[in-house]
């Protein structure tokens, strides 16, 4: 059966993955705070994603931006005027609904996003007030950047804004890395770290927040040579589930099967360079633990994308308590984040590429980190008659190993401290000597511990420790001079 999002908000509550922010206050919608193992799991995730895209490519430089920048950047990158959404309020209470989810959450399918088609519907269809039933007024356009005053003066203050995006940070140093880094194209700049919305409304536990982490590449190609990409033939025969805008217009909402191959021929597809970072965006999904059959690519209609946006496919993944949802954005941004820095800030951001001058064009994987965690919970997420397992890679999951005694005597305690002792100097384990060895087991299987190691008389005989599978709950016996290399075997990537 599968996971509810109550199951999985709960579990993640109770065994300290994430906390609702200022709890003892009677928390704040929209945020929470990253617990003891939640932290672990985010940081084994962001260091793979570190890895997997920066590390082992020679073409990815990182950066690590700062979450307040200049003001003009919001102008030029058009988040003052256009980072929007559709609001309406009820006249009656006054509770306020972002009008798409509210139509969605009535079971009307919103397939044109304009403020006129909102209207339409929302008139259409008679739609009230969910709470009081009073009328709605019209949608009217809400921007989601949290602004704040910088600086002590009051009169006019000095508006600042936190990022809504981490994107907009290697736009305004793409400078400093072609001078600094002597970057040549194509190249990519790499970098994660929290953005700020004021969603009008956060739900979903972590997956619609208004403080998160993003994880976002810009990935830069002479708009000439879109077509180029020296990868493509070792993505090309790749099959993804695609679910194109024509077809959504058509009112179809399931994906086919493709080759990337042929959905590039097909100019499904804008470039190679785009589909690349589709193929390379799903390959490192697939590599953490989620299933190719959980993900589909689907690309934005027309009244659906973002002001700088060509064309855009969202990697999707199937929440069983929420359907098909986005979890990374794939966008190709042409020229539009550098010509627009460059009309307001007077710097030339052209850079040469071979005996051209030119502005690239931006390939722009995007991913959330929260949706990802939720999405990897949820697949992870393993309920068997007698108890409750998260079925983790074991290179990502936060410990990768708990050492029990057996009992707490016998000197049985003293060796399990002391193999405990000699592993966490090299990997990331817990002792735990409380309550029966079940129950011992069944907490670590709640947080997705891949290796129970428990230290009984004959450790003290001969010096092996049984290890007992999370998944399958079989036993071995290991050497306690063998455990590290074992769990450092086992729990690589
Ligand atoms: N720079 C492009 C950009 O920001 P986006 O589709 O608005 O594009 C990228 O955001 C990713 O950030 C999304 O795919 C999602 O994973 C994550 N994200 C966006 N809004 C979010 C929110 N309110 N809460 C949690 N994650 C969010």
């Amino acid at each position: 059966r599968a996971v509810s999002l109550d199951e999985l908000t709960e579990l993640c509550v109770r065994r300290g993955f994430f906390y609702p922010t200022g709890k003892i206050y009677g928390g704040l919608s929209g945020f929470y705070d990253y617990g003891p193992l939640g932290v672990d799991l985010m940081r084994n995730i962001l260091n793979d994603w570190w890895w997997f895209f920066v590390e082992k490519r020679e073409d990815i430089y990182g950066i690590y931006g700062s979450i307040i920048t200049h003001p003009r950047t919001w102008e030029a990158s058009g988040h003052v005027e256009s980072f929007i959404d559709y609001i309406v309020t009820c006249k009656r209470c006054g509770a306020e609904y972002r009008a798409d989810h509210l139509l969605e959450d009535l079971g009307i399918k919103v397939v044109d996003y304009s403020i006129e088609s909102l209207k339409k519907l929302i008139h259409e269809n008679n739609i009230r007030c969910p709470l009081c039933g009073g009328e709605l007024t019209d949608p009217r356009t809400f921007n989601l950047m949290f602004a704040t005053a910088l600086g002590p003066k009051k009169d006019p203050p000095f508006t600042v804004y936190l990022r809504p995006e981490t994107a907009q940070l290697i736009f305004v140093n793409f400078k400093n890395i072609v001078f600094t880094m002597g970057a040549t194209l194509p190249f990519g700049i790499a970098q994660y770290g929290k953005a700020f919305r004021n969603e009008i409304s956060p739900r979903n536990f972590l997956f619609r927040l208004r403080e998160f982490i993003q994880m976002e590449i810009e990935y830069f190609v002479n708009p000439r040579k879109l077509d180029e990409c020296p990868y493509f033939d070792s993505i090309r025969h790749l099959k993804i589930n695609l679910l194109t805008a024509e077809d959504q217009e058509k009112g179809t909402d399931s994906a086919k099967k493709i080759t990337i191959g042929d959905a590039v021929q097909n100019g499904l597809i804008g470039s190679k360079w785009h589909a690349y970072w589709i193929a390379e965006s799903l390959k490192w999904l697939w590599r953490i633990g989620l299933s190719p059959d959980n993900l589909r690519v689907r690309e934005h209609v027309k009244t659906e994308l973002a002001h700088y946006a060509v064309q855009t496919f969202d990697i999707e993944y199937y929440f069983p308590f929420m359907g098909w949802k986005e979890i990374e954005g794939i966008s190709n941004r042409g020229d539009y984040d550098l010509r627009r820095h460059q009309e307001f800030s007077g710097e030339s951001l052209h850079i040469v590429d071979g005996d051209e001058k030119v502005i690239p064009y931006v390939i722009e994987p995007s991913f959330g980190l929260e949706r990802v965690i939720l999405a990897l919970l949820t697949e992870a997420y393993v309920k068997e008659e007698k108890r409750v397992y998260l079925k983790i890679k074991p290179s990502i999951a936060p410990f990768k190993a708990a050492i029990f005694p057996l009992v707490k005597r016998d000197n049985i305690d003293v060796l399990a401290r002391e193999i405990y002792e000699e592993l966490r100097e090299h990997i990331r384990v817990y002792y735990d000597e409380d309550g029966s060895i079940g129950k011992r087991y069944a907490k670590a299987d709640e947080v997705g511990v891949p290796y129970c190691i428990t230290v009984d008389g004959q450790s003290l005989e001969d010096g092996t420790v049984t290890v007992r599978y999370r998944d399958t709950r079989q036993q071995e016996r290991v050497h306690r001079e063998k455990l590290l290399e074992f769990l450092s075997l086992k729990t690589r990537p």
